[in-house]
């Protein structure tokens, strides 16, 4: 019998559904609280949480009308249990939960982290999948690396203080220039011609850690004396540099010949091409796989059901806003 999964992802601010069919997305709805958001500067999580349970039946009737479904061809429901913000995880377990009562079949809990870092692979099979990898994660609200291998995902370094995302957006605020930032900032830097003299501090914090509050504040302290352009420019580099040094010492230390990155920011175009390399495989997720959707909610679980590792979410378990993976 085929797997029909019913996908749902609620950690942050996106309410999204997805139907998955074997390892295939056939069906995917985000509705982006982006520009209820945006007037505030960031992510309310009270207002996330209300948005979602206002959303998310209808989105759900959306999602398996357009892939051609009911409700009971359903056979398993997949949701993001963590990690994320407890409110807004809440309403998508409540809702799977509540699915799985009714209709008599299993749910699952999905780390969020981990469909990131799977995200690349939806749409391949099982047997396809490398099986051991460096993989990243750079989004929003994570910036990690760490290994993939027959016994699971490691992770060997993170930031330290803010995520690669939430300093794009950090950045865009000083510059006035919206939420979310990493977008804007990829342009306006992209739209800088010539040779860059001004070079803005790459940090190398020890091991495989991160840190992108100092950059942010070297933009801060010299957002006068330059044009936004050129200022977009260096940070995004430096950005992206300290990044892509993580990744290189993690290939050269593991000798993996795969890498892996998800998550918001590896739709950084910057990123994508500081990251080709003729002698890896590079996997970077579809352009509407890089941020926050159940496609890679659902097709995580794909995943894990062909490995036979995943047990089914008990309906006294709740969200795990600081969910670890492996958890
Ligand atoms: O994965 P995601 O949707 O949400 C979290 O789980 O955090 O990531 C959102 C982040 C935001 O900080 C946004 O500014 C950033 O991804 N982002 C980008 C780009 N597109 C989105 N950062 C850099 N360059 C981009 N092109
Ligand atoms: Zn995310």
């Amino acid at each position: 019998m085929k797997n029909i999964i019913l996908a749902i992802e609620t950690s942050c601010d996106d309410t999204s559904i997805a139907i998955v069919e074997d390892f295939n997305v056939i069906a995917l709805k985000t509705n982006s609280q982006i520009e209820d958001h945006s007037k505030n500067g960031g992510v309310i999580p009270e207002l996330a949480s209300r948005l979602h349970s206002e959303n998310i039946f209808n989105l759900i009737n959306i999602t398996l009308a357009e892939a051609n479904k009911t409700i009971h061809d359903i056979t398993q429901i997949a949701v993001t249990q963590g990690p994320g913000l407890v409110n807004a995880l809440q309403v998508g377990v409540t809702v799977a939960k509540t699915l799985s009562a009714t209709l008599k079949i299993p749910v699952y809990g999905i780390n969020h982290i981990e469909a990131h870092i799977m995200s690349p692979f939806i749409g391949m099979k099982f047997k396809e999948v490398p099986k051991a990898a460096v993989i990243a994660v750079a989004s929003g609200g994570h910036t990690l690396i760490g290994k993939l291998n027959t016994r699971g995902i490691e992770i060997v370094g993170s930031t330290k203080d803010d995520a690669i995302g939430e300093a794009y957006d950090k950045v865009s605020k000083i510059l006035k220039l919206g939420y979310p930032g990493g977008p804007v900032i990829d342009e306006l830097s992209n739209s800088f011609i010539g040779e860059n003299d001004l070079k803005a501090p790459v940090t190398d914090m020890k091991g495989f850690d991160f840190s992108y509050s100092g950059i942010k504040s070297w933009v801060l302290k010299n957002k006068d004396n330059y044009p936004a352009d050129k200022l977009a420019n260096a940070f995004q580099t430096s950005a992206v540099m300290q990044l892509t040094n993580k990744i290189d010492q993690l290939v050269k230390k593991t000798k993996y010949k795969n890498v892996v990155i998800g998550g918001g920011v590896s739709a950084n175009s910057l990123l994508r091409k500081q990251i080709e390399n003729d002698k890896l495989n590079i996997f970077v997720p579809k352009l509407i796989y890089t941020g926050d959707n159940a496609a890679m909610i659902g097709y995580t679980l794909a995943y894990k059901l062909n490995q036979n590792k995943i047990k089914p979410m008990k309906l006294t378990m709740d969200a795990k806003p600081r969910m670890k993976i492996g958890e």
